[in-house]
């Protein structure tokens, strides 16, 4: 499937909200709710973490498959799938340890709960209120007897867990909330946890363009900042070119130590 992501796009810019206010007249009002919620979140949280927690307390009382992005529950069947499959299919084995940062409620993690062997699999998020959806998702899969770990976490320093512990380290759609300093505390500390040969792997919003922000919810960075990032903290950044062609809306980095 053909990629379909516009790399070149600053939706912060007026110009860009004024061109697409005018071909999407039916999402302005939605639009206009959203900002006004985060503005008043925003007020109250200055503190991205506890602002984006806010925002995942709102949006999962609505509906915890749309918290995580996916509009209908065949959206988010669909969204965990290709996470699987693609880590699957660059080995994933039954015996590795994972840890699965933002790991929402579990629309890829109750596959990999399912498939790893149990206590392998350990996910994390900064939302209570998503992490109790994760549980119900556990539940309703059947997956009790699998122990997975999934803990609530205010930073990714990650250290809680132990050295050179998990072959595969997992994000995704979660440093595409992520300003650039969450990222950053993250490639300064994954490499601690990463057993020998493991890698990291996220997925980001991409843009060639000028690196922008809308209503401190989606991040868009050049690859180029995030592989230096990788570089600065002794880590190897590789973009996933295989995953491009899933038509996937975000970009995939692997990092190695
Ligand atoms: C779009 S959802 C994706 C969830 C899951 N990875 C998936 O693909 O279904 C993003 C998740 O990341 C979590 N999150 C956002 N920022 C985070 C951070 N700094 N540390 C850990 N989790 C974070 C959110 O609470 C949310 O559950």
């Amino acid at each position: 499937m053909a990629s379909k992501k516009n790399l070149v796009a600053n939706r912060e810019s007026l110009a860009h909200k004024v061109r697409y206010a005018a071909s999407r007249p039916d999402r302005i009002a939605p639009y206009l709710k959203r900002a006004a919620r985060d503005r008043w979140l925003a007020f109250k949280h200055p503190d991205h973490v506890n602002y984006y927690r806010a925002v995942m307390a709102s949006d999962t009382r609505r509906n915890p498959e749309a918290a995580v992005g996916s509009q209908t529950h065949e959206r988010w069947l669909a969204l965990g799938q290709m996470q699987f499959d693609y880590l699957v299919e660059h080995g994933l084995a039954p015996g590795a340890r994972m840890l699965d940062i933002g790991c929402g409620n579990l629309r890829a993690g109750w596959r990999f709960i399912d498939y790893l062997e149990a206590g392998h699999y350990y996910g994390i998020d900064i939302s209570p209120d998503i992490l109790i959806a994760a549980k119900r998702t556990l539940t309703e899969r059947g997956l009790q007897a699998k122990v997975p770990h999934l803990t609530i976490t205010k930073d990714l320093k990650l250290d809680f867990l132990p050295d050179a512990y998990f072959d595969v380290v997992h994000a995704h759609s979660v440093f595409s909330h992520s300003p650039i300093e969450i990222i950053e505390e993250c490639l300064a500390h994954v490499g601690r946890v990463l057993a020998p040969g493991g890698h990291f792997d996220f997925t980001f919003d991409r843009t060639t363009g000028a690196e922008h922000q809308v209503l401190r919810e989606d991040f868009y960075y050049r690859t180029e900042t995030l592989t230096a990032l990788a570089a600065k903290h002794g880590l190897r950044a590789r973009f996933m070119e295989d995953w491009e062609k899933l038509g996937h809306g975000q970009s995939k980095i692997r990092v190695t130590a």
